[in-house]
Parts: C-alpha cells; structure tokens; sequence
C-alpha cells in the first residue's frame, strides 16, 4: 500500500526506509535504518526527483502510482548515480517509455555503465549548469556539485516553492519513521549524531567540494530541503547550514575531548582512565571515551568531527600501531582530517613504537597539534610515566582553556 507525505500541495514524498540492511555501502553500521527519499512534483507535467534503492521498490512504485493517480509520468530527473538512488532507472523506463530522463553528461555515462543502458536523443534532456526545467507552475534550475558525494552530483532548485532537492548533501542516516520533517522530531537528541557520523564517512573527504556548493547555493533564496537521505527540512535552515559550513571547513563542532583508546590487557585502558579523571579534576566536562577495537570507525570518525581534541592511546604491535587503531589513522587520513588537538599514549613491553608511529600519520595531515608531553608506557602505568600523563592532562586542560 502507498506510503506518501506531502512536502507541499504540489510535491509529495514518496520514498521509503529499510530497517534491515545492517550496513549502508557493505560497510556502516545503520542500527537505525536508513531513508531512501524521492520526490514527486504534480504539475502540467508531471516529474520524479531521483528513485530509490532496490530493497524499496515495491514501496517506491506503490507510492508513485497512488500519487500520479492515473497520470503518466514526464520526467525523472536524476540528480546522484549511486545505486541506493538510481536501481529503479530502468523499471521507471519500463513502465513509463515516454518519460524523458534529466541528467548532465556524466550521468547518462553512469546509467550506461551500471545498467547498460543506451538512451535515445529523444529519451534524455542533458542539462548544463543553471539550465532550467519548466512543469508549469514549478520550475527546477539545476546547479552541479561534483563530488558531493560523486562527480556527477547536481541539486535542482524549484523556485516557485524555493525548494532546493539537494541530493547527499543535508543527508543523514536513520529510518523515517513518519515524522519525516525537521520539526516533526528532536533533530539534535536523535538525529545529530548520525547526521555528523554520515557526513564525516559519506562526504567528509570532499570539504573544499562541500564549500564551493554552499557558495553556490548561497545566492538562493531556499525555504525546504529536501535531501535523499533523512529529514525534509522546512525551518531553522540555518542551524544546518552551520553544521555543514563546520564541518567541511573540518572545523572542531564543540571545544570537548574525546579519548580513543586500544588495549590488549586492559593496561593502556588504565592509563586512558586515569587521564579521564584528571581531565575531570581539572573541570574538563563531557569528556568520551570510546575503545576502538569495540567502537565502529564510522562512530570515531564522527567523533573527530565533534571534538577539537583527541587523545590517541595504542599498545604497540608487531613493531606498529595497534591494528584497530591503525585503521582509524587511515580513515582520518582518507578522508582529509585537519584541524585537531591530539594527546598520545603509547604502550609497549621491549619496544613501544606506536606514539612515533601515529604521529607520523598525523604530521601528514593538516594542522594537527600533537601536545607535548608523549605518554609512554612500558607494560603499565608506573611513577615516571603517570609524571608524562599528568603533564599531558594538564597541557589538554590549557588548550581547552585557549
Ligand atoms: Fe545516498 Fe551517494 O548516495
């Protein structure tokens, strides 16, 4: 049965969510869901803004069919080529031979790719930077934003209702569970996280990218987004253009530390502990701790994007960086990281390596500030090295102070 909301009289909701898939791209964990959305827009003509992906189909086909009510479908228009967007190009083609597909260049290329598909002239309308699109009442301008998330990214602008379809951008994990509008639900208590750990794993590594689209859009005067993930947003834009700004600047969201930790024996969890407590004697608040070989790297990389100070602790292993913690290393390197304040611990029995290992890494990212002093620990705490670590509890606490 159909499953629709209406964004507005003339434009109508008709995605849907999966609640069983365990990992979004076979590789982050979505214990909430996730939404695929699309839109439809009822006018003279009559247009989809991008479909779903494969495990909502029935769903999807469900919604467009009660919403066209006996109409055909214009137009698909297809803003991103990621398959949890595209899968039903080809089904939509099926059922609805005249619709004409709206894309640019590199979008028909990727149809060709993914579903060796060969469109006609007549069958496609190839749009350039700022083309325009009338239905009749509505009008979609579109603007590209390459590599937000991939290079054929556009977003179309509607502006009769000034509503800006924004493709990834604005995007966040989680099902929608009816309430599909910003202020339908407590964005900031359930939302905020996961919308921070999507766009720090799904978009993060394209900053400057993200920035030049905000430029862009900033010249419109836009009252809804609508992206293809998570809420619809109809007010208090401002709050998440903010978020967006700060985080593809890969500008700290909050002054607070988050303590990342691995331990074999539970050893360098002491030393991350004690560090903790005096972090809080010294009136640090809110301080998280999170032990990386339990904790998922999508959820650390969100944290980095929270926190403007990091303390790094790791055993040593095989001569390097403990494996979990490594892996972390990697993806804040992957995905562009700068701009943090890091403490480390390092751990080892004979030959502990792993603080000279990580600060390797990270003196390959921008800006970052390795505090001194380097906590080292031969097996366990002990009097010379609880010395280091309460330097550098004290050093953490200045910095914050800053
Ligand atoms: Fe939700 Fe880049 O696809």
């Amino acid at each position: 049965m159909y499953c629709t909301r209406k964004i507005t009289e003339g434009i109508t909701w008709i995605g849907g969510s999966d609640r069983r898939l365990a990992l979004f791209e076979n590789l982050f964990p979505i214990p909430r869901g996730v939404a695929y959305n699309s839109y439809l827009i009822l006018d003279e003509a009559t247009a989809v803004i991008d479909t779903v992906d494969s495990s909502i189909s029935r769903q999807f086909f469900e919604n467009i069919q009660h919403t066209l009510n006996g109409r055909t479908l214009d137009y698909l228009i297809v803003n991103h080529m990621e398959p949890d967007h595209c899968a039903n190009i080809a089904e939509l083609l099926l059922r609805y031979p005249n619709m004409k597909v709206v894309g640019n260049a590199k979008t028909f290329c990727m149809i060709n790719q993914f579903y060796g598909i060969e469109l006609k002239d007549d069958q496609t309308i190839v749009v350039k930077e700022g083309d325009s699109l009338s239905l009749g009442k509505h009008k979609l301008s579109f603007y590209f934003a390459p590599m937000v998330h991939w290079p054929e990214v556009m977003v179309a602008y509607e502006e009769t209702e000034k509503i800006l379809f924004s493709a990834d951008a604005f995007g966040s994990f989680g099902a929608l569970n009816g309430n599909i509008f910003n202020d339908e639900l407590d964005f900031d208590k359930d939302w905020l996280d996961d919308a921070r750990r999507y766009y720090g794993n799904i978009v993060g590594k394209y900053g400057p990218q993200v920035q030049m689209a905000l430029k862009k859009l900033s010249s419109l005067d836009i009252a809804v987004i609508c992206p293809l993930h998570g809420p619809v947003w109809r007010n208090d834009l401002g709050y998440l253009l903010e978020k967006y700004d700060i985080w593809s600047k890969y500008e700290p969201e909050e002054k607070s530390v988050a303590i990342l930790y691995a331990s074999m024996y539970g050893d360098t969890e002491n030393a991350a502990n004690v560090l903790a407590v005096k972090l809080a004697e010294a009136g640090v608040k809110n301080i998280a701790m999170h032990d990386v070989s339990s904790t998922h790297v999508s959820e650390l990389i969100g944290e980095v994007f929270r926190c403007s100070h990091l303390v790094l602790a790791a055993p040593t292993y095989n001569n390097g960086i403990y494996p979990a913690m490594l892996n972390f290393l990697h993806d804040c390197k992957a995905l562009n990281l700068q701009n943090r304040t890091i403490g480390l611990i390092e751990n080892g029995t004979w030959g502990p390596v792993a603080a000279k290992q990580m600060k390797e890494i990270l003196d390959g990212l921008k800006n970052m500030n390795v505090l001194e002093p380097v906590v080292t620990l031969k097996s366990a705490l002990n009097d010379a090295s609880m010395e280091q670590l309460e330097k550098l509890a004290d050093a953490i606490a200045a910095s914050l102070a800053e």
